[in-house]
């Protein structure tokens, strides 16, 4: 996995967890000691693993709570970190449709050890889309969290819901993501704020 994923998880636990003390000690914790995630170095799968399940255990929140959190707070970072991939008319939907051929893939490009996730987003209607989501990370929690912190960015109110699931042994999992409107532009604000 690349280096800006887990950089973005010490900015998460930073900003959100207590502070710098928190991450060094979530990395002590972990086994892993003092380390810098550099953002386009490769980095083993496993230790994104080990510090999400470390810092679990360490915050008394359960694992998949705390995935869908970091994805809520990974979402807009990641659309600010690779704004050239992303057309600024894009909201939601745009960048569910294009995260894939457009946006993973590009990043992917010219690293013969790529392993990004496959995302297919099928728009039903204005309001509706099915998005599947497969990798062997298995990391769905993160891509519903990753949907509703897109969602908070573009100040829409967004409700996905996870119809099939990889961790219950389908090959894929299953969103269903409706569209219920903007939220007014003062909740947008402090939002922001
Ligand atoms: C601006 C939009 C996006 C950018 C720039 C972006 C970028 C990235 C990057 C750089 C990685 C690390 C990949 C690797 O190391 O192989 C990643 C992983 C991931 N992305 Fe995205 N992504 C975007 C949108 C999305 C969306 C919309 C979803 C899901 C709804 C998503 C789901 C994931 C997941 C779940 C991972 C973890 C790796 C895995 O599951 O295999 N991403 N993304």
């Amino acid at each position: 996995m690349y280096g800006v994923i887990f950089d973005l998880l010490r900015s998460y636990v930073i900003e959100r967890h207590g502070g710098r003390a928190t991450w060094d000690a979530l990395l002590d914790e972990a086994g892993i000691g003092y380390k810098v995630y550099f953002p386009v170095a490769q980095y083993p799968d496993e230790e994104i693993v080990k510090l999400a399940t470390t810092a679990s255990q360490m915050l008394k929140v359960p694992l998949t709570a705390v995935l869908e959190d970091f994805g809520k707070f990974v979402g807009p970072s990641l659309v600010t970190y690779y704004e050239m991939f992303v057309r600024p008319e894009w909201r939601t939907f745009e960048v569910l449709e294009n995260a894939s051929a457009k946006i993973h893939d590009a990043i992917h490009r010219y690293n013969p050890k790529r392993n990004p996730p496959e995302l297919r987003a099928t728009r039903i209607d204005d309001q509706h889309m099915k998005l599947t989501y497969q990798s062997d990370r298995k990391l769905c929690f993160v891509a519903k969290g990753i949907i509703l912190g897109l969602s908070q960015k573009f100040g829409e109110r967004i409700e996905v819901r996870e119809t099939q699931c990889m961790h219950h042994g389908a090959q894929r999992c299953h969103f269903e993501i409706t569209h219920h409107g903007d939220v007014s532009p003062q909740r947008r604000d402090e939002f922001w704020s």
